[in-house]
């Protein structure tokens, strides 16, 4: 939401009065009244006018924070509560958009407050004006360049802890947007005497005791400095340290500040060289020393504090030493060299110490111009913002040249502000065309003349005075004062011809005394002839010009031998004059904003208003004159648009809109309002009131309005609340009852809804049962016509099929009856033609010819000739059955016969034992089937043909039967052993296998029995006669690949030797006759990790277990 544009007005919530024009009755009492009243709450500005009076509040209040700023940026001046910062708005708007060149000028005593005016103006206008890198560059330069003067030229004093004491203009240069891109600083007459000399209560420059408290210890040394203060004669010890200052801390600003602003780091070191330098001088000391020509001389007391400068500035010891003892002059073409005298000496010294202070804080201007002016040509903006010491007055006499010079310049700026003050003002009339009677007040030009005259004026007394060739003392020149200034009214002198101060004894013999603008100041003559003369002895000049150090070189030009310049310098008086009046000039052609600074008490305390310090302020300032200037012509003035927009509510014709020119606007408002016509007058943009009274009756009807109107705007506000309320409500209630009446009717509708359903579904079903009935009805109707029917045609059915079966029984009968008859016919017809056994004839002849039939159809039905083929074709007659086999027979044995009789002799042999094998073995060992296929051999070893075994050849002589290699299973530990098996007609024989040496010959009679197991092995054992020859060693356990057909062969060789049938045992488990003892050889299923070889192990003494896979 947009933020609403609040018109306020400097006259909402004002304390007292905010702007002195509208003070009633206008008095010094009502004056002081209402500041004091302002003051006390804490607000500390006012305005007269567009002057600013500002009070010293001394101390801090939270008015300068960001918020303010951002709250008078861009307002109108009596838009706000006086503040300074609405001055500064107004002095920049008006330079950056009318492009007017500004100076702001800020007076007042010291310590009122002139110095902190000019900063917050500098921070206001730094932080409203544009923003960017090179810009905040610029603003922070231009801002930081106030720490480093203030350090070097501000002291504490008995009114201010932070005084300045020098004068100080500076220019901040703006382009035409209004972004800063410079400055330029002008310095006035810095308070040199306070190098060397503090008046009791006050202190040095603040340089001094910063640099002894904030720098390090090295850096100290570096400068030949000690931290203690009370070590330096310059140092005066009173109030060196100030309370709530901490000048440790401040050295670290000021350095970072001068760092900031530009300074390379040999220049600070040079600059803090400098003031060790002055430091150290005011320790040097001198004694008198008697010459013989009776001339007096000075000696320096202790030297080491002069060689410690020398080294510390590069000056060459003895020539310092020099300057300090001798005085050279110049005169005619001729050096007059002259002794110093210990008050010479210390002349001197003083006098080189304040130089080379000053001309250092000069330096310092220069450089921070320098660094801060703008880089470039084109056209700039310039607000100029003058802080000078203020007006200054020290009790007992104590004031002098420096008093009197600040003095002039304050009267001097007086003398601006009454001019631009009331010039101003009558320009603004002529502007807006309004009737102007000039106002009397006083015009302090008459002072300025006392002093500035160029003939009679005091500052050009004293310079012809010091000019005047003759002794010239501070007497002399009072002297002459009082000659010529006696009768100005202004001036006051007991030594005047005047009798009016004859008698004065206020006014001591060696004073005189000004009637300023701002009160009576007492001068003490003593050392305005030396002050103005501002004289440095050549000598000292040119001592430091050939130091080797380039920034005292540079501050003093004037030892430079080679541009000795015999014409005197000019004076300090007329310096200052000129640079016054250059100031003036400057000011004069700038748009003039004034901040008059006033100090509440003496005791830079807070919340004390002292009055009569007041008082008397107000009145040297001619703040009330100033107030009556203003009233002179009209109290209050403002545009048109802006005294409209205020006071239109009063008006029916202006309010709430007027349409017109606003001028027309305030001039209806104001006939309506009944003011009085020479109350006010109309300018071409402004309306001007002339008294106040006026002003606070329009201020007490708009409130009494605008209560009118608060009133009203409640009341239609109430009206409309309740009405919104009351159609919200309203719209409420249709909304819900809308909502309601929808609920009911669908509840309704639903019910009527479920009703018509309910009574729609009885009828549906009423109506659905009764077509249901008719249908079952006629359903019934159509079962009871189909079953009717369906008898009916069952009954026809069974007649027409009694009908049909009685037709065909008779049929059948008749066709009997017909064949019967037929075949009686038949028989009795061909009865004589047939013989008695013709029936059987025909019996046979049918039976033969099936047989004939049978035996053709067999003939090409015959199986094959193998005698392994079991096919058979299928009987065909039962009858048949019995013949049918028998034929079947038949003709397997006679396939058999014819199968026979192919085989040769040998093959017919080897059948017979095949057989033979056969009915040993089938179906009782389980070696048997494989072995079938296998032909017997026999002769596995060829005996004859191998070399190895023709001893054992020669040994056997009868046919070889078999020939074998067998295993041996020897008796102790069931392991075999490899033997040639023999067998021939008559033997058994068992041979070693390698030598073929015969070891056991059994005769076939000799061998009784042949003992196997049922199984899957080839173990046997042949056992022998009890009682033979053989026999002695036990039977054998013999194990073959070929076992059925050696059992075999041995059988039948056993038969037809001995004719009697050996014994083959076949069973798992028998005894075998091992010499002595027989043991048992057990066959049992073995696992078969041996693969298919059976083990044969012994087990104990009495059996040997065969292990068959
Ligand atoms: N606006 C202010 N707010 C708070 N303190 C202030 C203000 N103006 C001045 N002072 C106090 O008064 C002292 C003197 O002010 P200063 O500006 O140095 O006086 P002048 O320059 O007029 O001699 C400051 O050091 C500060 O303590
Ligand atoms: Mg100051």
């Amino acid at each position: 939401m947009a933020k609403m544009e609040v018109k306020t007005s400097l006259l909402d919530d004002m304390i007292g009065v905010g702007d002195m024009v509208l003070l009633e009755p206008l008095n010094e009492d009502s004056f002081i009244n209402n500041l004091k009243k302002r003051f006390d709450h804490n607000e500390v500005y006012t305005y007269i006018g567009s002057v600013v009076i500002s009070i010293n509040p001394y101390r801090s209040l939270p008015i300068y924070n960001p918020e303010k700023v951002e709250e008078y940026r861009n307002r109108n001046f009596y838009e706000l509560s006086p503040h300074i910062f609405a001055l500064a708005d107004e002095a920049y708007r008006s330079l950056r958009d009318q492009d007017k060149d500004q100076c702001i000028l800020i007076t007042g005593e010291s310590g009122a407050g002139k110095t902190e005016a000019s900063k917050l103006v500098m921070s206001y206008v730094a932080a409203v004006c544009g923003k960017g890198a090179e810009v905040n560059q610029v603003k922070e330069q231009l801002l930081q360049s106030n720490p480093v003067l203030e350090a070097f030229g501000n002291a504490k004093t008995v009114r201010n802890d932070n005084s300045s004491r020098f004068g100080k203009y500076m220019d901040i240069e703006f382009d035409f947007k209004g972004d800063p891109l410079g400055g330029v600083i002008s310095n006035y007459l810095l308070e040199k005497s306070r190098v060397v000399k503090q008046p009791r209560g006050e202190r040095n420059f603040h340089i001094f005791y910063q640099i002894l408290s904030g720098a390090s210890e090295e850096f100290l040394c570096k400068l030949k400095l000690e931290r203690d203060f009370s070590r330096y004669n310059y140092l005066g010890l009173d109030s060196a340290r100030v309370n709530g200052v901490d000048d440790a801390s401040n050295f670290r600003t000021v350095r970072n500040a001068m760092q900031i602003v530009g300074f390379m780091d040999h220049e600070t070191q040079s600059v803090f060289e400098v003031v060790a330098a002055v430091l150290k001088l005011g320790n040097i000391e001198f004694k008198p020393e008697s010459r013989a020509n009776g001339l007096d001389e000075s000696k320096i007391k202790d030297k080491n504090e002069l060689k410690e400068i020398c080294e510390l500035t590069g000056i060459d010891q003895s020539v310092l030493e020099r300057a300090f003892s001798f005085r050279t002059v110049e005169a005619k073409q001729e050096k007059v060299s002259t002794t110093l005298n210990v008050a010479q000496a210390y002349y001197a010294r003083d006098a080189l110490a304040k130089n080379l202070y000053s001309r250092l804080f000069s330096w310092l201007v220069t450089r921070i111009n320098e660094s801060i002016k703008a880089q470039t040509k084109v056209r700039k903006k310039v607000m100029g913002v003058l802080d000078i010491y203020g007006f200054e007055i020290f009790e007992n006499a104590d004031n002098s040249f420096e008093q009197f010079i600040i003095n002039y310049c304050n009267e001097k700026l007086q003398q601006i502000f009454i001019e631009l003050t009331l010039k101003e003002e009558q320009e603004e009339y002529i502007r807006e065309g309004i009737e102007w009677t000039h106002i009397e007040y006083f015009n302090n030009a008459i002072i300025c003349d006392l002093i500035e005259n160029n003939q009679t004026g005091i500052l050009a007394m004293l310079d012809e005075e010091c000019l005047r060739p003759g002794t010239v003392t501070d007497d002399t020149f009072l002297e002459k004062l009082n000659q010529v200034c006696a009768t100005h009214q202004h001036f006051e002198s007991r030594m005047s011809k005047c009798s009016r101060f004859l008698n004065d004894t206020s006014l001591p013999h060696s004073c005189f005394r000004i009637q300023h603008y701002a009160g009576k100041v007492m001068y003490q003559v003593e050392g305005f002839v030396d002050k103005n003369n501002d004289l440095l002895y050549r000598d000292l000049s040119q001592a430091m010009w050939k130091a080797n150090h380039s920034l005292i070189k540079a501050l003093f030009p004037e030892g430079n031998p080679a541009k000795i310049n015999l014409k005197r310098p000019p004076t300090a008086g007329s310096q200052f004059k000129a640079s016054v009046a250059t100031l003036m000039k400057n000011l004069q052609t700038k748009n003039p904003n004034y901040i008059r600074c006033i100090k509440p008490n003496d005791k830079k305390a807070a919340h004390i208003f002292n009055e009569a310090l007041v008082c008397h302020q107000i009145r040297y300032l001619g703040l009330l004159e100033n107030v009556r200037v203003r009233r002179a012509g009209y109290a209050f003035r403002q545009p048109y648009e802006p005294c409209l927009e205020r006071y239109k509510m009063l008006c029916k014709q202006t309010w709430p809109h007027w349409r017109g020119p606003a001028r027309a606007g305030v001039e209806v408002l104001f006939n309506e309002l009944g003011i009085p016509e020479d109350e006010f007058s109309f300018g071409r943009s402004k309306i001007f009131i002339r008294n106040p009274r006026t002003l606070f009756k329009l201020e007490d009807l708009r409130k009494q309005r605008l209560e009118d109107l608060a009133t009203l705007i409640e009341k239609i506000y109430r009206g409309w609340k309740c009405r919104t309320r009351f159609l919200l409500m309203k719209k409420c209630q249709i909304v819900i009852a809308s909502w309601y009446r929808r609920y009911a009717q669908q509840k309704k509708y639903q019910k009527i809804k479920s009703s018509a359903i309910t009574v729609q579904s009885y009828i549906r079903g009423w109506k659905a049962r009764k077509v249901l009935r008719e249908l079952k009805h006629l359903k019934r109707c159509n079962e009871a016509a189909t079953v009717i029917a369906a008898y009916w045609h069952g009954t026809q059915a069974r007649r027409e099929l009694k009908r049909l079966k009685e037709e065909a029984r008779r049929k059948h009968a008749v066709a009997v009856i017909w064949a019967y008859w037929l075949g009686l016919k038949v028989r009795r017809e061909y009865r004589k033609f047939f013989r008695a056994n013709a029936g059987r004839k025909i019996y046979e002849f049918t039976l033969q010819r099936l047989m004939q039939k049978y035996f053709l159809e067999m003939k090409n039905k015959m199986p094959s000739l193998s005698p392994i083929d079991k096919n058979w074709p299928a009987r065909p007659y039962l009858f048949l059955d019995s013949t049918h086999k028998e034929l079947k027979r038949i003709f397997h044995l006679w396939r058999c016969k014819k199968y026979r009789d192919q085989f040769t002799d040998q093959q017919k042999l080897i059948y017979e034992e095949k057989l033979e094998a056969s009915e040993l073995f089938k179906d009782k060992k389980a070696l048997y089937p494989a072995s079938v296929g296998q032909p017997f051999q026999g002769a596995y070893l060829e005996i004859s043909e191998n070399p190895k075994y023709k001893k054992l050849k020669d040994a056997v002589d009868e046919k070889i039967i078999i020939a074998e290699v067998v295993n041996k299973i020897n008796r102790a530990n069931g392991k075999a052993a490899s033997r040639i098996f023999l067998l021939t007609k008559n033997n058994v024989l068992l041979a070693d296998q390698k030598s073929g040496t015969i070891k056991s010959e059994v005769p076939l009679g000799d061998v009784t029995k042949v003992s196997m197991s049922s199984q899957n092995d080839g173990f046997f054992a042949v056992h022998l006669k009890e009682g033979s020859e053989a026999a002695s060693k036990g039977d054998f356990l013999l194990s073959s690949d070929h076992l059925i057909e050696m059992a075999t062969k041995l059988y039948r060789t056993t038969l037809s030797q001995t004719k009697q049938k050996l014994n083959i045992e076949i069973s798992d488990e028998f005894l075998v006759q091992f010499k002595q003892d027989k043991v048992c050889v057990k066959f049992i299923q073995g696992s078969q990790k041996n693969g298919n070889i059976p083990t044969c192990k012994r087990k104990n003494n009495r059996l040997l277990e065969v292990a068959v896979p």
